[in-house]
């Protein structure tokens, strides 16, 4: 029987599940793969955890793995850039196959990784848990999808930001309620800024955009908005037009070959695949040229469904599919510039209540060339000002955010107006 030998990197929370699961389903793996998997060595910062391994070299220093000979498969999950990038670094140069959940560092040094990878004698890497958690979503696309074309991705990549939006949706409260709500049960870290101003949404879309366009993104040109400015009312106003919020993290391939990438809070129609994902599931939407749309859909986060990624990655390293996944379309595509975006939008302005303050939004709407679909103006929400709500018909997101500008500069207006993008999908 086959066997390979483990070096496991990080033994927290993604990291422990991994071992347990290993040792749970040993025999499973046997059976069904003919594979015997060792753990043969494991690291932690955390000395006084080797006592709980009898037959696994333990250490507190990851290069002790990376250097040892024993080992065939690396499988760092110790999370951030430094050791991570040089731990993945020596090992692929020493020809160790590496398996990583690390998808801050893929979004950062990504191209380096993956252009080592590909090379000749070096060792293979592989990256399910770092998108998406447990769901084989980037198997999918690198090994099936890849070959049909594929048009878009639109995925709700960030379990905390979900919860956050779902429940407020469903259960009521404000941003702020609902944030402390969710790391009161360990969703949402102590500092969530990652999560709810999009930035592991985007790490997570650089990702999926190297294997379906060829292209990992440049992190800090990519349009980037969080959800810490969602109201409560717009949850309502949004359900009352037909539509929830979700922080979506979009990327498409355009006939010019660019790539429109972003990240931002956005009404999707409520009878949409995507609405139906709620609390902390992530879901990845995949339209593609010739076999339509795909929808995947689990936990994206948390021990045992992460390391189900992670073991299954490991299967795969001896069990099949070779190579490292490569996509080599469009290493240089450029992105779409934001200037360029244009969308239906959703405005929520507070105005006073009297006599011609609608004509003059209107009138500033037109000027930069921004036609209303609908007005609504809603009850009073203190005693000066009501809140209106507009959709518009697609506009250029430069001319709505100037007209935004003067809207906001009349003595009228209660800023800021708030804007949400309306997206087709
Ligand atoms: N948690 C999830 O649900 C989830 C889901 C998908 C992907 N991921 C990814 O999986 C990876 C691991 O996440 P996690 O949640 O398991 O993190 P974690 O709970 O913080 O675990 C990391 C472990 O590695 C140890 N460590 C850190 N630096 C080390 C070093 N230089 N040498 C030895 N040990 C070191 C840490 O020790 P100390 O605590 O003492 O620093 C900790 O025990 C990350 O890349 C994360 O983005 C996590």
């Amino acid at each position: 029987m086959k066997s390979i030998k483990l070096g496991i990197i990080g033994l927290g929370t993604i990291g422990s599940a991994t071992v347990k699961n290993l040792l749970k389903s040993k025999e499973l793996i046997k059976e069904s793969y003919g594979l015997d998997v060792v753990i043969s060595s494991i690291c932690d910062k955390r000395k006084d955890l080797a006592k709980k391994f009898k037959d696994i070299v333990f250490t507190a220093e990851p290069f002790d793995i990376v250097r040892s000979s024993e080992i065939d498969v690396v499988v760092e999950l110790i999370g951030g850039i430094n050791p991570a990038f040089e731990v993945i670094k020596e090992s692929l140069k020493s020809g160790k196959d590496v398996v990583t959940a690390n998808k801050a560092l893929l979004a950062e040094k990504g191209s380096v990784l993956f252009d080592l990878a590909a090379r000749r004698n070096s060792g293979r890497l592989r990256f399910e848990a770092s998108v998406c958690g447990g769901v084989p979503v980037i198997r999918s696309i690198a090994s099936h999808l890849s070959l049909a074309g594929i048009r878009s991705i639109v995925g709700i990549l960030n379990g905390t930001t979900n919860y956050i939006l779902s429940n407020m949706a469903d259960f009521g409260g404000g941003f702020e309620e609902n944030l402390k709500d969710a790391q009161i049960i360990g969703y949402a870290e102590k500092d969530p800024s990652l999560d709810i101003k999009g930035i592991d949404s985007l790490h997570k879309l650089s990702i999926l955009s190297y294997l379906c366009f060829g292209r990992s993104l440049p992190l800090s040109k990519v349009f980037v908005e969080g959800i810490e400015n969602i109201s409560d009312l717009d949850i309502k106003y949004a359900r009352e037009l037909g539509y929830v919020i979700k922080l979506l993290a979009v990327a498409r391939l355009l006939p010019n070959n660019k790539i429109e990438a972003r990240v931002h809070p956005a009404f999707i129609p409520n009878n949409h695949s995507l609405a139906q994902v709620k609390g902390s599931f992530n879901a990845v939407f995949i339209n593609t040229e010739r076999a339509g749309e795909f929808l995947f859909s689990g936990l994206g986060a948390g021990g045992d469904a992460t390391s189900t990624a992670v073991i299954a990655d490991i299967v795969s390293l001896a069990k099949e599919y070779p190579h490292t996944y490569i996509a080599s379309r469009n290493k240089n595509a450029d992105l779409v510039n934001p200037a360029r975006f244009s969308f239906r939008y959703y405005l929520r302005l507070s105005a006073v209540d009297k006599p011609g303050v609608l004509a003059k939004i209107s009138r500033i709407l037109a000027d930069y060339k921004v036609s209303i679909a609908s007005v609504t103006q809603k009850q009073r929400d203190s005693a000066r000002f009501v809140p209106i709500i507009m959709l518009t018909h697609k506009a250029r997101e430069t001319s709505l955010l100037k007209a935004k500008a003067k809207i906001d500069s009349l003595s009228v207006i209660n800023p800021p107006t708030q804007v949400i993008r309306i997206e087709e999908i």
